[in-house]
């Protein structure tokens, strides 16, 4: 569908945002003031927040005063007929519901203020941000309608790109690996069974799980897809609320819960929906085992974290990020998380000199982690890059040779594509990272 400029009946444009407290109220008003013959603007969230005061005082020193707006669920507007939703950040495009085949749903992404003002020193620098992206909005309206064409066109030549659709390709490649993989038990066991039933409790001792630890684990949570103990790492303490990245089937989530007590809170999440219903009929075994009831599972991509910013005491992971297409947005997802002085406790795999051609091609390297394994450089690099800071890496003996001993299918094809007389261990190592979200 095209904007006609001479249209006697405008066009419906909805701007639809996470709370509708800032970006689609400033992109709803612009609309309003600079394109009232064209386009009948609405906005609203895919949850509701009161209205963002910084948004309101910026709006006001360009002339338009905003205060009377409201934030508004988008469930309120079911009733209207748009011809384009306009989601302005990424939370609200994953979320954004199907709408009619009439209506264009288009992504054009603006930064979210609050999160560039997180490290903001003086209101004059948290307005500063405000602005910044105030004035990209206002560019964006004004360049209504062929900006919306244009947007439209250019969804269409990223489709095609090697960049995004790669993106997609890896994702949807290793959600259909762990997809079977949940439907049919632990990396080690069910292909090749090599490893006997006690494979994955051998792998879990071997990187450093206590048998205490693994006493009070549901059956089938410990999958054997660990690489290292992020839990240990973390030091938890009664009372914190974590998030675990890439959760599989919970079993860093079970064990965090005990540590984090009735007080605290364990969040996992996965977008695997097989791993998530695993993790999911897993937790009354645990209430019962344990009496605790502090665990919850969430779909979401790790890039695109369904929690609130500013909520979480400890970020662990375990043998996931290597998996993601997109590292730096994890880490920059991860910064925004945690709370002030919050901190990251990441178990993965790294590399200690680039794979060769041979490994990296091979698609079952890449559901081990191993083909999307960074140099240790590049990980200090992206946590640095995101904000984090005392970043700490501690390179463990253990991990890849006791993964590569199990003679998994998947590492001995992995095995085989190295140079003759090479192990894993040559090239990959297990980590731990450590890094801080600076204290206010
Ligand atoms: C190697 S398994 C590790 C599971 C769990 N951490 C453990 O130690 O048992 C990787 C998990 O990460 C999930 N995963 C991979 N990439 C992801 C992404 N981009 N976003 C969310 N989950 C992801 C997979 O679905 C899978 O469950």
């Amino acid at each position: 569908m095209e904007l006609e400029k001479n249209e006697k009946k405008r066009t419906r444009v909805l701007f639809l945002c996470t709370g509708n407290s800032c970006r689609s109220q400033m992109a709803e008003a612009f609309a309003r003031r600079l394109k009232a013959d064209t386009i009948e603007p609405y906005s609203a969230g895919v949850e509701i927040r009161p209205l963002d005061q910084n948004a309101v005082k910026v709006m006001a020193e360009v002339g338009i005063d905003i205060s009377h707006q409201q934030s508004k669920h988008l469930d309120s507007l079911k009733h209207i007929s748009f011809d384009y939703v306009i989601t302005l950040c990424d939370h609200a495009a994953k979320n954004c519901p199907i709408f009619p085949a009439k209506t264009t749903t288009i992504h054009v992404p603006f930064d979210d203020p609050p999160r560039l003002a997180r490290d903001a020193e003086s209101e004059h620098e948290v307005l500063d941000c405000y602005r910044k992206v105030r004035d990209a909005i206002k560019s964006f309206i004004e360049g209504l309608p062929d900006s919306l064409t244009a947007n439209e066109q250019s969804d269409a030549e990223d489709a095609q790109s090697p960049g995004p659709s790669k993106d997609r390709q890896t994702r949807e490649y290793v959600r259909d690996a762990y997809s079977k993989i949940a439907q049919t038990g632990g990396s080690c066991c069910p292909a090749s069974s090599c490893c006997g039933s006690s494979a994955p409790s051998q792998l879990a001792k071997g990187i450093g799980y206590s048998d205490d630890d693994l006493s009070i684990l549901p059956d089938g949570v410990n999958m054997g897809l660990s690489c290292g103990n992020p839990t240990a790492l973390a030091l938890l303490k009664p009372g914190q609320i974590v998030l675990d990245l890439g959760s599989g089937a919970g079993l860093d989530v079970f064990i965090a819960a005990r540590k984090v007590g009735p007080e605290g809170r364990v969040i996992g999440v996965d977008m695997t929906a097989d791993m998530l219903n695993k993790a999911r009929r897993s937790v009354s075994a645990f209430t019962e085992k344990t009496g605790l009831n502090n665990v919850e599972f969430r779909l979401g991509e790790i890039e695109h974290l369904p929690v609130a910013d500013n909520s979480i005491d400890v970020v662990i992971s375990n043998c996931v990020i290597n998996l993601s297409p997109d590292k730096p947005q994890v880490w920059n997802e991860i910064a925004c998380v945690l709370k002030p002085g919050g901190k990251a406790c990441i178990s993965d795999l790294a590399l200690k000199k680039p794979l060769p051609e041979k490994v990296l091609k091979s698609a079952a390297a890449l559901v081990g982690c191993i083909a999307g394994a960074v140099l240790i450089d590049e990980t200090v690099k992206m946590a640095g890059q995101a904000g984090l800071v005392d970043i700490q890496i501690d390179e463990k003996a253990y991990g890849i040779d006791v993964m590569a001993d199990c003679n998994d299918p998947l590492y001995s094809q992995i095995k085989d594509a190295l140079p003759p007389d090479a192990k894993l261990s040559d090239y990959i190592i297990s980590v731990n990272v450590t890094a801080f979200r600076i204290k206010k």
